[in-house]
């Protein structure tokens, strides 16, 4: 895409605007500064090798927009100013493609794949072909049309024929350019198809905040990138993360009075033409074999390493390289006959639902889990699966004794993907929300805004647990040992009723447990003294505050000295830390206003847990108190996760202490 040398002058270039420039007042210096900045976003979203710091990437974009507001002549569609979506979408549009959206033919297994090729055969009468093969994604299709070097439509794939015009919502995928050089190769107008995708990273992220704010995660990424599209709200897109990667092109004009390019006569030599123009495509999983044992080969290796692809692949796609050979084979009215869709196993199984069971949380959260039939999948039994809330329950019109969907898909936590309503016999029977907790028998309550039931006694029995099993678990103090069956044991002899009896375990009359040697036991005293010294944001997490996870945790640690400051912090100051909002901030500073809290952290202090910050902290010096600042953040992997969120903030300093 960026040879060395150009890469190294727009570099140059984007040092000299951050060092010398307060204004731009040149044509030629705005398009430079145009191109600094998509080279920026082509190494973070496409190339995955960011080269700018957060603070750089800032300062440059703030200078385009006050460029572009002095002089709003300048401004041009393919500006990157122009993905900033404004207000809400009212209504998707219906657009046409140029042509069909067409699905492929799935294959099973080698010897679907053999026939095909037999019939590819047949119909061209070559006795060999080239057929490349890439990764099927499992995300949702997209149709994007340039002209003219600008992206001017995106659609989703709809009826085939039209779908709606998501065009401003495709804008807040950085990964898609919002123009191309594509006059380079003579095209006048080009429709490309692809899939929007998230990453399994991405998709988990998502959901943790999700869940963090009470509120339904999403299913599988595929589910997430199709919702994510028809948001109607695209600066709420534009946070989801999602990628896109550009498979095929379905039409193509060329200037009349010049060649056509001869790149795009292979699918291999497109997506590579497509790749130089700053596109992401599927060209770096891809491979071109001349016979079909190669290709099933492939797909066989595919399928057995599928979860070590950072995204869901579902399988495989075989095309026939050459386009004019494509054109030959041609197409019936639902799929093309030059490519198809070698399917991997199904991760899917057909169950009963048995009967519902509801969990407490550490939060008093209420989740009905689904106790099913046991069914065996891709190596799995699963015998249970949450449903997150009552919505789900309804959503899913499930009812006890129903056959029903389950798909376990990669990473991603088994669930019901549908009921059959068609086979039910009458002897089904409703599921009944509890009205009172299943533990404590205290009423639940759930806000408008949230989709979850609460028990509100705040020393349930239920919620002791969790928030003891919570402070112990690998992402909070990392107790080794001290698992949730371990927790429950010790609950139940009444050895350990809080958080602060971790460090109060009677080991003597442990050594009597069942199960329980002196191994054990040693193992337990070693990680419960280990932890005393973990990082002050561990502790953070571990204490349960609700809305409080690790990433909120960590910027709140890295904003005190003493977790006891955390007693007498504002609501503002709390504003000013990073991922901290209202929601957050109450439930931060209620948190630090019960006398139970004062009570467990003096308990905690007493058995050597250390509450202060050992870490180095980014405070600064005391007279810079009530200033705003540039915090300069370096690309480590977590930096480059916030930065999907939104670039660095200006941050206040509110608090200083030595
Ligand atoms: S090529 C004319 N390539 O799978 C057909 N499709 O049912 C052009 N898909 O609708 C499609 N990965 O949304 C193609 N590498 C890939 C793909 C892919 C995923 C989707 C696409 C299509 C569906 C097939």
């Amino acid at each position: 895409m960026y040879s060395t040398a150009q890469q190294n002058q727009l570099i140059k270039d984007a040092k000299a605007f951050i060092q010398h420039s307060t204004s731009v007042d040149s044509l030629t210096a705005i398009n430079i500064l145009k191109e600094i900045i998509n080279f920026a976003d082509w190494t973070y979203y496409v190339n995955d090798n960011p080269i700018f710091a957060d603070a750089e990437y800032d300062a440059l974009f703030k200078l385009l927009k006050d460029t572009e507001q002095k002089y709003p002549e300048w401004i041009t569609i393919d500006s990157p100013t122009q993905r900033i979506a404004k207000g809400l979408t009212e209504d998707f549009k219906t657009v046409s493609h140029l042509v069909p959206m067409l699905s492929l033919e799935n294959s099973y297994d080698a010897a679907d794949l053999q026939d095909w090729d037999r019939k590819c055969k047949e119909l061209s009468g070559l006795p060999t072909i080239e057929y490349c093969v890439e990764p099927k994604y499992d995300g949702a299709g997209i149709s994007l049309i340039y002209e003219k070097d600008i992206l001017e439509r995106g659609s989703t794939r709809g009826d085939i024929v039209q779908g709606d015009d998501i065009t401003t919502n495709t804008k807040q995928i950085r990964s898609i350019p919002l123009g191309a050089k594509l006059s380079r190769f003579n095209i006048q107008q080009i429709e490309i198809r692809g899939e929007v995708m998230l990453t399994k990273k991405a998709f988990r992220q998502y959901n943790e905040k999700l869940i963090a704010e009470n509120l339904s995660p999403l299913a599988n990424p595929r589910n997430a990138a199709s919702g994510s599209l028809r948001i109607k709200n695209a600066s709420e897109v534009a946070k989801r993360g999602l990628d896109a990667f550009l498979y095929h092109i379905s039409n193509i004009s060329i200037d009349p009075q010049k060649p056509f390019p001869t790149e795009f006569q292979t699918h291999f030599g497109s997506l590579k033409a497509l790749e130089s123009l700053g596109f992401k495509t599927p060209l770096s999983t891809i491979r071109v074999h001349a016979t079909i044992e190669e290709v099933i080969q492939t797909c066989m290796e595919y399928e057995a390493n599928r979860d070590q692809m950072p995204y869901e692949i579902d399988g495989m796609v075989i095309k026939v390289n050459d386009i004019a050979l494509q054109d030959v084979l041609g197409q019936t009215s639902h799929h093309p006959r030059w490519a198809i869709a070698y399917k991997f196993k199904a991760r899917q199984g057909s169950s009963k639902l048995l009967q519902i069971e509801y969990q407490v949380g550490r939060t008093g959260s209420v989740t009905p889990v689904a106790k099913i039939e046991p069914v065996y999948i891709d190596g799995v039994t699963i015998s249970s699966i949450s449903l997150f809330n009552e919505e789900v329950i309804r959503e899913k019109n499930l009812k006890i004794g129903d056959t029903i969907l389950v798909e376990r898909a990669g990473d991603v936590i088994p669930y019901i993907v549908k009921s059959f309503p068609e086979l039910r016999t009458g002897a089904e029977n409703e599921i009944v929300f509890p009205t009172k907790c299943p533990v404590c028998g205290e009423g639940l309550y759930k806000p408008e805004s949230e989709a979850v039931w609460r028990c509100t006694h705040i020393n349930c029995e239920a919620q002791r647990i969790e928030r003891i099993i919570h402070f112990a678990s690998k992402d909070a103090m990392d107790i080794r040992g001290l698992g949730d069956a371990l927790v429950r044991k010790l609950y139940e002899k009444k050895w350990i009723h809080g958080i602060a009896d971790i460090y109060k375990l009677p080991f003597e009359q442990l050594k009597g447990m069942e199960g329980w040697g002196e191994k054990s036991m040693t193992n337990l005293k070693e990680a419960i003294e280990k932890s005393k010294t973990q990082p002050l944001h561990r502790i953070l997490f571990g204490l349960g505050i609700r809305y409080v996870g690790e990433t909120t945790a960590k910027a709140l640690a890295r904003s005190i000295a003493h977790i006891n400051d955390l007693f007498s912090t504002s609501i503002d100051a709390l504003k000013n830390i990073e991922d901290v909002g209202e929601k957050v901030a109450v439930s931060i500073q209620e948190f630090f206003s019960h006398q139970d809290t004062k009570l467990l952290l003096e308990q905690l202090q007493d058995a050597g847990v250390c509450l202060q910050n050992t870490q180095k902290n980014e405070v600064v010096a005391g007279a810079l108190l009530g200033k705003t600042f540039f915090i300069y953040r370096y690309f480590t992997n977590e930096a480059k996760r916030c930065r999907s969120n939104g670039r660095t903030k200006r941050r206040k300093i509110t608090q200083w202490r030595q």
